[in-house]
């Protein structure tokens, strides 16, 4: 009996140390959770139950928008400031989620980090899509090459179709939703983390009028 009482009181323990660390160095910088939870936000006395509401599913929506918010002002967007939250485990490999098991190595977190400025501030369209309250996981599956080229239907799911982007961009004298090319992948000219490409100029002198810079 007594044995079984201390294997319980040790898996306890194990997991208060756990829950409390969640992969996420959220103690290292904020002595408790009231600290920073806003008068009027329900409580939690730990950094790990912030997960029992916020879940991507959630009407209280996912931990990592909100978390992202309020920490890229104070503490920049550097690879060196993502890996002072995400915890990297003994391997190097950086844990970005609480539950799916996903991880990056630290090579891959710097490269997260430097499409994550552009997002935070830049002449890009992913500012303007941060503006405009438009996350990474709005466009974003995976953060992988192939996540990129089904990307057009989520822009299509917020913008339209071709037959839609067409009416607004009728007044040029080749219109560029509406092409010999049909169906074409929005990222062929809207790139998000860079400045755009124009796709038509290949081959036609076409002179259309761009409200950004492209390459
Ligand atoms: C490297 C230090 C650091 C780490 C790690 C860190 N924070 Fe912060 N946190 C800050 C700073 C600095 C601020 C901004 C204070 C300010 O701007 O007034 C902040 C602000 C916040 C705020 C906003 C408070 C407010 O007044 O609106 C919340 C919420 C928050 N942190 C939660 C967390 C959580 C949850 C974690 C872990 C996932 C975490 N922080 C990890 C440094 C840190
Ligand atoms: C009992 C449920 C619950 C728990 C637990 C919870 N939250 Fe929230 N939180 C909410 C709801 C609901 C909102 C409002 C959703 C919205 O923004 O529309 C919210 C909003 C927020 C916001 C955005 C509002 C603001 O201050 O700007 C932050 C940041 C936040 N929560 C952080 C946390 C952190 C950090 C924890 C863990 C320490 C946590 N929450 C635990 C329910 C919860
Ligand atoms: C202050 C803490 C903090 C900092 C700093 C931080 N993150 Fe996060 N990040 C989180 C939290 C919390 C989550 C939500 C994890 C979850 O849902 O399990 C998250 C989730 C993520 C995700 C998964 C997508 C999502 O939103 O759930 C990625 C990718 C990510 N972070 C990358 C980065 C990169 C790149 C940086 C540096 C530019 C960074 N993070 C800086 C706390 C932080
Ligand atoms: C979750 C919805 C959402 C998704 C997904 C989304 N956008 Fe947007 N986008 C917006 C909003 C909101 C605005 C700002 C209001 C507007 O101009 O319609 C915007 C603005 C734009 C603009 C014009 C503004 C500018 O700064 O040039 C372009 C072009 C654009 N988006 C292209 C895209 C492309 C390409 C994708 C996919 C890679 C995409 N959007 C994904 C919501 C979304
Ligand atoms: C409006 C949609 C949109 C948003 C929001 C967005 N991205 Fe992207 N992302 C793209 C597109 C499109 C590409 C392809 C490269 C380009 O056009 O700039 C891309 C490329 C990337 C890549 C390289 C993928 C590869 O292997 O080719 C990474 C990593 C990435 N984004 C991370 C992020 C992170 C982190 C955020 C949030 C801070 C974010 N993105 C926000 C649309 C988006
Ligand atoms: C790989 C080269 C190539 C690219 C890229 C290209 N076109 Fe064409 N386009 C052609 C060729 C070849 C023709 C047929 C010959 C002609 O009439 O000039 C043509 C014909 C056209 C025509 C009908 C003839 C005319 O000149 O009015 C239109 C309109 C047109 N293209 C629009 C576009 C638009 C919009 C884009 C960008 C989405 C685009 N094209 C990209 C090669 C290209
Ligand atoms: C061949 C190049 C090209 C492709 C491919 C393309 N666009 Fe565009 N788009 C343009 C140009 C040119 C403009 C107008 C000038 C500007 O916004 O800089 C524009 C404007 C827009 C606007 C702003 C419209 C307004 O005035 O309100 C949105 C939103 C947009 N595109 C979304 C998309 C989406 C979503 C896709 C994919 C389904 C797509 N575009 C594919 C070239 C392209």
């Amino acid at each position: 009996m007594k044995n079984i009482i201390y294997i319980i009181i040790i898996l306890l323990a194990a997991a208060a140390v756990y829950a409390d660390d969640m992969q996420f160095n959220c103690a290292d910088c904020h002595k408790n959770t009231v600290e920073v939870l806003k008068k009027g936000h329900a409580q939690a006395d730990s950094f790990s139950k912030c997960f029992d509401c916020h879940d991507s599913e959630s009407k209280a929506g996912s931990l990592g928008q909100k978390i992202h918010l309020k920490h890229t002002d104070s503490l920049g967007s550097s690879a060196e400031t993502c890996l002072s939250c995400h915890a990297a485990d003994k391997d190097g490999n950086v844990s970005v989620s609480h539950k799916n098991g996903i991880t990056f190595s630290k090579e891959e977190m710097k490269d997260l980090a430097d499409k994550f400025a552009t997002w935070n501030d830049s002449p890009y369209l992913a500012n303007s899509h941060k503006k405009s309250g438009v996350y990474c996981l709005d466009c974003h599956d995976t953060f992988g090459p192939d996540d990129v080229d089904e990307m057009a239907k989520k822009c299509k799911g917020c913008h339209g179709e071709y037959e839609d982007l067409a009416k607004k961009t009728a007044d040029k004298k080749r219109n560029p939703h509406k092409s010999h090319f049909g169906n074409m992948s929005c990222v062929k000219c809207h790139n998000v983390h860079e400045d755009f490409t124009d796709f038509c100029d290949k081959c036609h002198k076409t002179n259309m009028k761009w409200n950004r810079k492209i390459k």
